[in-house]
């Protein structure tokens, strides 16, 4: 039975980041996930631009117009989770019992399961700062001076604030997130994927922060084109862990995470940096393929060769992992990243950069297998509220 998650808050409590952030994390996972934001049905039927004034609760012909764009919303999540989806995510501020029942309503007549995802805020200055970042980034106030914008938006706020009803009815499923995640409640997740939602919502941290990504320098193995094993750095990539020092010099990170393998902590052996070797981050295991090049495998396991070529994705080595496995796998790894506070550069493997990286960088899971995650070259993801910009630097010595 397909689930969906009713958001529920204010206007800059940072509902939208909350369910884009978990839309990744379910895609990442293999779930067909998808978010309806009311917001924007909002702008396409009604314009953009519309001024405090429509919000207002005492304002009919707005209250009518906001009602059809929810309900517009909330058929087409409807038709969506028909077509085979497994969560989908209703992002509106949902702030009144009458409006959340009628939801509820809807979502039983259909049979779809229902949980809601609150975000409160006591603490001022975190919607402050939802204010600056986010709303002045919004169509809503594309054009418009930044001090008028302000004012409008937190006219907005006070109309849905007359009529705000936190939840209170512990018959439902809900999970409040209360300042931006200090303080999590939990009632009645009482299933597997609504826990490992909770779970989620409890590492996840607000605070903007930069993430870099480095392959190992090129090892022993890479020269011979084979894979696996725990090979140390050729000459080359001698070379790349001076560039890598170099280069991270002037930045102020405060950690570097590697694999458990020679070559990672090798390539991070020169950085003055606190370190972490984590069993999670070693590459893909290659299981009876371990050590052969890729020609090897083909004269040997032929087979082995074509079922992965045809599903690169679901393809598990015999005795190894697949790169669905790897995901799996690296659900803690991104965890503690979604929690880590400060900046963190991560020295891993072809595979588990991959996997990453799509996470990250908002990859459809599919291409996972065939991201470019190329050696000597350093990746650069700053995370922002609605995504994460992107800088590469390729570091000497450049090897084809
Ligand atoms: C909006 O129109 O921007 C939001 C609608 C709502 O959720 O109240």
């Amino acid at each position: 039975m397909g689930l969906v998650l009713v958001m529920v808050g204010l206007p800059a409590r940072g509902k939208t980041y909350t369910a884009r952030k978990m839309v990744r994390y379910l895609s990442w996972k293999g779930m067909k996930t998808k978010v309806f934001n009311v917001g924007n049905f909002r702008r396409s039927m009604s314009g953009a631009q519309v001024p405090h004034e429509f919000f207002d609760p005492h304002n009919e012909s707005g209250m009518n117009a906001r009602k059809q764009a929810a309900k517009a919303a909330l058929e087409e999540l409807c038709s969506w989770m028909d077509t085979g989806g497994d969560v989908a995510i209703y992002d509106a501020t949902n702030s009144t019992q009458k409006r959340r029942t009628w939801v509820v309503e809807r979502l039983q007549e259909k049979g779809f399961e229902c949980a809601f995802l609150e975000n409160l805020c006591f603490d001022k200055s975190i919607v402050e700062a939802n204010i600056a970042q986010t709303k002045l980034g919004s169509p809503d106030y594309a054009g418009i001076r930044t001090q008028q914008a302000i004012d409008d938006f937190r006219k907005r706020i006070a109309h849905y604030e007359s009529v705000y009803e936190p939840i209170e009815d512990t018959k439902l499923r809900w999970i409040k997130i209360i300042d931006a995640g200090r303080q999590i409640i939990v009632n009645r997740c009482d299933s597997y994927l609504l826990s490992k939602i909770a779970t989620f919502v409890m590492n996840l941290n607000i605070r903007p922060k930069t993430l870099w990504f480095s392959r190992h320098g090129q090892s022993q193995f890479n020269t011979e084109e084979r894979v696996g094993g725990d090979s140390p750095l050729s000459v080359n990539g001698e070379v790349y862990i001076e560039s890598l020092a170099r280069f991270f010099e002037d930045k102020p990170i405060e950690q570097v995470w590697t694999s458990t393998l020679k070559r990672t902590i090798q390539t991070a052996s020169m950085l003055p940096l606190k370190k972490r070797h984590w069993k999670k981050l070693d590459e893909i295991n290659a299981g009876v393929c371990d050590g052969f090049t890729y020609d090897e495998i083909q004269e040997k396991y032929p087979d082995i060769a074509a079922s992965r070529r045809a599903d690169k994705l679901g393809y598990r080595y015999p005795q190894g992992e697949s790169y669905e496995d790897v995901i799996e796998r690296l659900e803690p790894v991104i965890f503690e990243i979604e929690r880590n506070e400060g900046d963190l550069l991560v020295v891993a493997h072809q595979a588990i950069l991959r996997a990453l990286y799509a996470y990250f960088a908002n990859r459809p899971r599919e291409d996972c297998p065939y991201l470019s995650i190329p050696l000597h070259t350093v990746i650069q993801l700053q995370s922002q509220t609605y995504g994460c910009v992107e800088m590469r630097f390729a570091l000497p010595p450049q090897i084809d």
